[in-house]
Parts: C-alpha cells; structure tokens; sequence
C-alpha cells in the first residue's frame, strides 16, 4: 500500500475548500490537536515513489497481549489470499487477483447521524490521534473454516466516542465504496450494493471491536479491506465490513447486506454460535485454513471463544431467534 504520511497530505487536496474549513473545525472540536504529533514523522519517510508520492512510512503499533489469542497465527500467504471480499469476485482466490489495482489513497471518511459532530475526513486525519495496537484474533467464517490473525488496528469505540453519539444512537451502521468502475463484482447484483453492516452500539463500543488498517505488521493488501475495515472477533466473518466509507449513528437497528439477501440465513446479530446452525453449514466444528483438508476439525466455541468478555452484552436475549 501506498499512503502518504499524515504529515505530508494537504486536507484541501482532498476536498473542497469549504468543506475542508468545516473538517478543520470539526477536528479541532473533537480533540484532534495531536494530529502532527501522534502520526508516523515525515522525516522518516522513504524517497518518493514513481507515482511522485512518497510511500507511507511502515505501521507502527504497540503489540496487545491482553486482548490477543494464543494460539499460532495462520501464516500471511493464506490470509492475504483466501478471502471473501465479493466485490472483487466470489472465489476466495478473486479478491487477490482482482483488487491490486484498487486505489485506496486517497481514502475520505463520512461520520454523521445522531451524534455531536459529523462530517468528512481524511483518513489519516481520522487516525492520527490514535494509537495502533496489534492484536490477534481468532477470525470464524459462517463457512466454517477460521483463522487466527494479527491484526493492526484501533479500538472502534475509542473513534467513535470523539463525535459524541446523543441518546438517540442505539446503532452503528458501516458502508463500504460503492464504485463499479474499481470494484467488478459490484456490476453484477450479487447482493444489493454497496455492502453495509451495523452493530449495536455497546457491541461498537466494546474494547475488543477493532479498526483495522493493517495486517503482519504491514498496511492492509487491498484483498483484506483496504484501508479500513472493522474486526469484531466474536462474531461470523461478514459482519467484518472491508473497505469502510461511512459510519453512521442510527435510532434503528440498521439494514445489512446479507439479512438482506437471505433473512433465513444470516441474521442481525451473527455471533458465532455452534448451537444455531446455517442452513447450509453446521457451526459445532470448523477447519483451520492452512492445516491442510485432512486435518482434525475443532469444536466451535460459543462467541468464537470470546464468551468471557463479551456474553453479558447478550443476557436476557434468544440468541436462537436473535441469530
Ligand atoms: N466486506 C465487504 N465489503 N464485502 C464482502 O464480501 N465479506 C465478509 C467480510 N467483509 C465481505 C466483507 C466475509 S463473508 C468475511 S468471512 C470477511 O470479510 C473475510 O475477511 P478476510 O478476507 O480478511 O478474511
């Protein structure tokens, strides 16, 4: 990936004037005063590329044991290449072969709905303040296959509460670029495009949803949901929105791409749930990408193994009905 340092990006580049002042303001009410300071320096950038723009410095993060799996991380090969990113193909090896060419820099934000602030930013003006952490999360396909993965990202809550969501915001909502020019699968009516996601909004808030911009320690390849996507580890797999343009506070519970095509199938809440079968696959056991076919498959565990951080958000519902 390609991306400038925040250093070196000039906002009115991306944006128009006026809107730009707007950002400004709004970014000096949401605290973003350190912005220069907290974002990687431009001294140590590496010479500027042929596309004349200097490539983005390398991530950096603290690693975060506490909020971090144990087990062995699936290795980079399988990761980066058997993914599920339908607007570049419906294969698992389609979304690296079709999205390398998929321009991510630069890459704008919308923030709105109920909440104080609102507006377009640039996504490195969004980052800046924040601190990236690695974390590595068990990842548990409604397919049945998993992953285990080191993901660079950002707590989601820690974003969203700068904007200050009213009363009224009981839901986050998420949309992915809608561009059929870049995104192929998109010119085909797969699903009703674009792809959007919600959560609730304890669930966004909760510590362990993540932003993520990164991946082994490198920016996100394009495949993966470049260059920002959500990582809500107890949950099924497609509730993890790639490539994220508008976040939005909701009174309602929002609409989602895939309970949307296929109420029956895949529901609002979509925790990993071995008791709550899919129609179409079972959930008790699951096979870990990368130990070859032959390999044992492993109980499933209920919330994907996050069941004592995150079963309190659930108590009193039927998770049968609220699948
Ligand atoms: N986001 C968008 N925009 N489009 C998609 O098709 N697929 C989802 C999710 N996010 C999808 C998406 C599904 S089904 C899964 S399992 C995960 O992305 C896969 O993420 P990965 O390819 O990084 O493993």
């Amino acid at each position: 990936m390609n991306r400038r340092a925040p250093a070196t990006i000039s906002p009115s580049e991306i944006t128009p004037e006026a809107v730009f002042h707007d950002r400004r303001r709004i970014l000096a009410a949401l605290g973003a005063t350190a912005i220069a300071v907290a974002g990687p320096s431009a001294s140590s950038q590496a010479p500027a590329a042929s596309t004349g723009r200097p490539p983005r410095s390398p991530p950096r993060y603290t690693r975060n044991t506490r909020w971090s799996s144990t087990e062995p991380p699936t290795a980079y090969e399988h990761v980066t290449s058997y993914n599920n990113f339908y607007e570049f193909g419906l294969d698992k090896p389609d979304p690296k072969a079709n999205a390398q060419r998929f321009r991510t820099d630069p890459w704008s934000v919308e923030i709105g709905g109920e909440a104080e602030l609102s507006g377009r930013f640039a996504l490195e003006d969004l980052l800046a303040p924040h601190a990236l952490e690695e974390r590595i999360y068990r990842l548990r396909c409604v397919e049945a296959w998993s992953m285990v993965v080191p993901w660079l990202g950002l707590p989601l809550g820690d974003l969203l509460r700068r904007f200050k969501p009213t009363s009224k915001a009981k839901y986050v909502e998420f949309t992915t670029l809608l561009d059929p020019k870049q995104m192929p699968g998109q010119r085909a009516r797969v699903l009703d495009w674009p792809y959007v996601e919600g959560l609730r909004i304890d669930e966004a808030m909760h510590p362990l949803a993540l932003l993520v911009v990164g991946v082994y320690g490198q920016w996100l390849p394009n495949q993966n949901g470049a260059p920002l996507r959500l990582i809500v580890p107890w949950k099924y797999g497609f509730k993890s929105i790639k490539s994220i343009v508008r976040i939005r506070f909701t009174e309602k519970q929002p609409q989602t791409s895939w309970s949307r095509s296929a109420p029956d199938e895949y529901g609002f809440y979509a925790n990993v749930n071995p008791a709550v079968h899919h129609p179409r696959w079972s959930q008790a056991k699951e096979r870990r990408i990368g130990t070859g076919l032959l390999a044992t498959r492993s109980d499933t565990l209920p919330f994907n193994g996050y069941a004592a951080e995150v079963a309190s958000l659930y108590r009193g519902m039927d998770l049968r009905r609220h699948f």
